[in-house]
């Protein structure tokens, strides 16, 4: 008996043990994107998983810390500092349409590079901006001060819309600077940031596209990838230092802070951070909300766009100028049709919707009994009901978007809408001609990019799929024309193809230059517009209303729900949602053998990168240069025992805006730029989970690699502050 005894209590405290060591092992990754002036509370957890420096070299109150460093970077994008004058690394395809406004035939810097000379070769970008976030604060209580949690939305909006306009303006002018209020945890929260939008921005290094776009859309959201997706511009001020429009005059923007660039790479398990501009994610809804993603609008998005892509891809294979027309817009479909399926994968193997229901079960008990917030109970049963009314209109807005709208000739419809409200305006003929030619000359962007042939086969698939999915809902004019062309699909679409004004400027313009005041009846005899037409229509009638209740409906259950989940478990650290403010997130450099067993773990090199050259292809083919470096060996500087590290995977929680973003090893110190996720893991936007979930960034030293020894541009080099191994670094630069 007693040995019994002692071999379970032996049993029990070797389990304890067992736990309490599971218990201190240090996560491997740690889901959030914080706001940096938050960071504080998570000093400790950050130290034990090796951050070295203080959180004030992070972020301050005061206003000095690294955050100076970072920029949102265009409209979407982040970028960071990396030198006393102003220079900028982004991501390749976040500079990608400025090089485009800069290419030309005998420039074209997307088959050959770009980079500058000098200071003097840098090339201004027009309509490029740069924000600084210098400062950010709370102001919850000023917001909504008074406003009781219950308030229906519209009330509450219309105060917070004013209090928001004096309080924005009263930092304007207390700083000098900028300041936009937004809120925070579905609209619990609001803190401001103080701003500085720098417009002259320059060009300054920009990779070929063989190295930039390496493994274009086949490695897009892939790990194990082996893209250089980096470019360099600078940011330029006005004689102090302060934002101006473009001129000769202005000066390289004097950094307080940048970054100290750190070459001494990192290994499996090291400490790093990601700090930059997430845009949208969506971690605390419903099971309802998420039910209408997984099985509404990401289905339908990707069963709709299969169709388009299979056959813009045929196309473009046959012609190099179909291949111009549709590169572009085929990278930005592909973009989000392969990061959806890639999401569905990761909330299936998680059974995302199973756990959230599981989770709405406690949820409820706990509301059920709760008096501290009387609302609670209702919240759930009430976006039941609103999600079962929304979900069959979601859907046919789904086909509708998808769909019908993705043949292009049918969207192109809505161009027409301006050209019919010209002739209600009863302009005398020559008024109307011109006007008209106006534009019409307006849409020769489109048309320049457009190929009808192409279009023709997308009608067909995507008629044939909207008629199968939507049945009852199809509106009248297409059973009419689908009818009165032997309900063939394939006649119908060569007819209207035939007779449509909209495939092309042709018969636009001479429509347009011979316009008489009577001749929009012309324009509502054109079948293409007759589709658009009434797809509006019924979009008008019985969907958008619906939708637009439903939305605002689910933003107060949202605002309810969030702040009820809040409350119930008050010892957690809740994160908000993104919304293109600055965070950081931190996790740990960390592999992904997607397969299993594979030859990959968190690192690519450059042998791999040469290992996949094929000059046949547009996307694999290697620049000739990049060869003879990697056959030399000659990677200067840069290498590592005779190897080029090219990409890692990192436990960093991100998502679409990080991209561009700084990646940060334990002292603040940059290590890469992040630019991806990987497939696996994309769901992170509405569930982390650390096991497959991974940021994908080049690596710094490749990126230094091209520009010195392929790009030829040491001179940005000198400008930059490398440290290598141990030494220390200061957040604050030397000026
Ligand atoms: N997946 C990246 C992000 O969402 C885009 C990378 C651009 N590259 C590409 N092949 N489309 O923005
Ligand atoms: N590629 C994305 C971006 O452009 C980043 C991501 O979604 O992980 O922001």
């Amino acid at each position: 008996m007693l040995r019994m005894q002692a071999v379970t209590s032996l049993l029990i405290k070797s389990l304890i043990i067992f736990f309490l060591v599971l218990s201190q092992s240090p996560a491997i990754a740690k889901e959030g994107m914080w706001i940096p002036a938050t960071l504080k509370d998570h000093e400790k957890e950050m130290k034990s998983m090796g951050l070295q420096i203080p959180i004030d070299q992070l972020y301050n109150a005061s206003g000095t810390g690294l955050n100076n460093a970072i920029v949102l970077f265009g409209r979407g994008c982040t970028g960071e500092i990396i030198s006393a004058s102003g220079l900028i690394l982004t991501n390749h395809h976040c500079g990608y349409g400025s090089a485009q406004g800069l290419s030309t035939a005998e420039n074209d810097y997307f088959a050959n590079g770009f980079w500058a000379p000098n200071m003097q070769g840098e090339l201004p970008c027009k309509g490029l901006t740069v924000t600084f976030i210098r400062r950010m604060e709370n102001v919850s209580q000023q917001i909504l001060e008074g406003l009781k949690d219950t308030m229906r939305d519209s009330f509450r909006d219309t105060v917070i819309s004013l209090r928001i306009a004096a309080l924005e303006k009263e930092f304007r002018t207390k700083t000098g600077m900028d300041a936009s209020i937004k809120p925070y945890f579905d609209g619990n929260q609001y803190w401001v940031a103080i701003t500085e939008t720098y417009r002259d921005i320059r060009l300054v290094g920009f990779p070929p596209n063989g190295i930039g776009a390496f493994g274009g859309d086949v490695e897009n959201w892939i790990w194990p990838r082996h893209t250089g997706d980096f470019s360099i511009f600078r940011v330029y001020a006005g004689g102090d230092n302060r934002p101006a429009d473009y001129a000769g005059s202005n000066k390289p923007y004097k950094a307080e802070e940048f970054f100290k660039i750190n070459t001494s790479g990192y290994k499996e398990g090291d400490f790093t951070m990601v700090y930059g501009f997430p845009g949208t994610t969506r971690e605390y809804i419903s099971s309802y909300e998420l039910s209408q993603v997984y099985n509404v609008t990401d289905p339908i998005s990707i069963e709709a766009r299969n169709r388009r892509l299979d056959i813009w891809t045929k196309h473009m294979g046959w012609t190099r100028s179909n291949f111009l027309k549709y590169t572009s817009k085929r990278a930005g479909v592909a973009n989000g049709w392969k990061k959806w399926q890639g999401e569905l994968l990761g909330l299936k193997a998680n059974d995302v919707v199973g756990k959230k229901q599981a989770y709405e079960r406690t949820f409820q008990q706990w509301a059920d009994t709760c008096k501290a917030v009387p609302y609670a109970k209702d919240i759930l049963p009430q976006m039941r009901t609103a999600a079962e009314i929304a979900t069959p209109i979601l859907t046919q807005e789904q086909y509708i978007k998808e769909g019908v709208l993705g043949i292009e000739i049918v969207q192109q419809g809505a161009a027409f809408d301006n050209v019919m409200a010209c002739f209600r305006l009863g302009l005398s003929q020559d008024a109307l001609r011109d006007t008209l030619t106006k534009l019409v000359t307006g849409m020769e962007g489109f048309y320049k990019n457009y190929d009808p042939k192409t279009d023709q086969d997308v009608f067909i698939s995507l008629m044939v799929l909207y008629f199968n999915k939507c049945t009852s809902w199809i509106p009248d004019e297409f059973k009419d024309q689908y009818r009165a062309h032997d309900q063939d699909v394939n006649v119908w679409a060569a007819d209207v193809f035939k007779r449509s004004m909209l495939t092309s400027m042709a018969p636009l313009k001479e429509f347009a230059t011979n316009a008489k005041p009577g001749d929009s009846t012309k324009l509502q005899a054109d079948p293409a517009w007759r589709l658009y037409n009434a797809i509006a229509t019924i979009r008008k009638q019985k969907i958008t209303p619906v939708l637009k209740d439903y939305i605002s409906r689910m933003r107060y259950l949202d605002r309810l729900y969030t702040n009820a989940q809040m409350q119930e478990y008050k010892n957690k650290t809740f994160y908000p949602d993104a919304n293109l403010t600055l965070r950081l997130t931190y996790g740990q450099v960390k592999g992904l053998d997607p397969e299993g067993p594979a030859p990959y773990s968190f690192q690519t090199n450059l042998k791999e990168v040469v290992a996949l050259d094929d000059t046949a292809s547009d996307i694999f083919r290697v620049p000739k240069k990049l060869k003879e470096l990697y056959a030399a060996k000659d990677y200067g500087r840069w290498g590592v025992n005779g190897t080029m590290p090219v990409a890692f995977v990192a436990s960093n929680h991100t998502s679409g805006g990080n991209s561009g973003s700084p990646v940060l090893n334990a002292k603040g110190e940059l290590i890469g730029t992040n630019f991806d996720r990987a497939y696996e893991g994309t769901m992170s936007d509405y569930y982390f989970d650390p096991t497959r979930c991974r940021n994908i960034s080049v690596d710094i030293r490749y990126t230094l690699f091209i520009i010195d020894k392929f790009g030829g541009a040491g001179w940005l080099i000198d400008e930059m502050n490398i440290v290598k191994g141990k030494k220390t670094v200061a957040a604050k630069a030397k000026k």
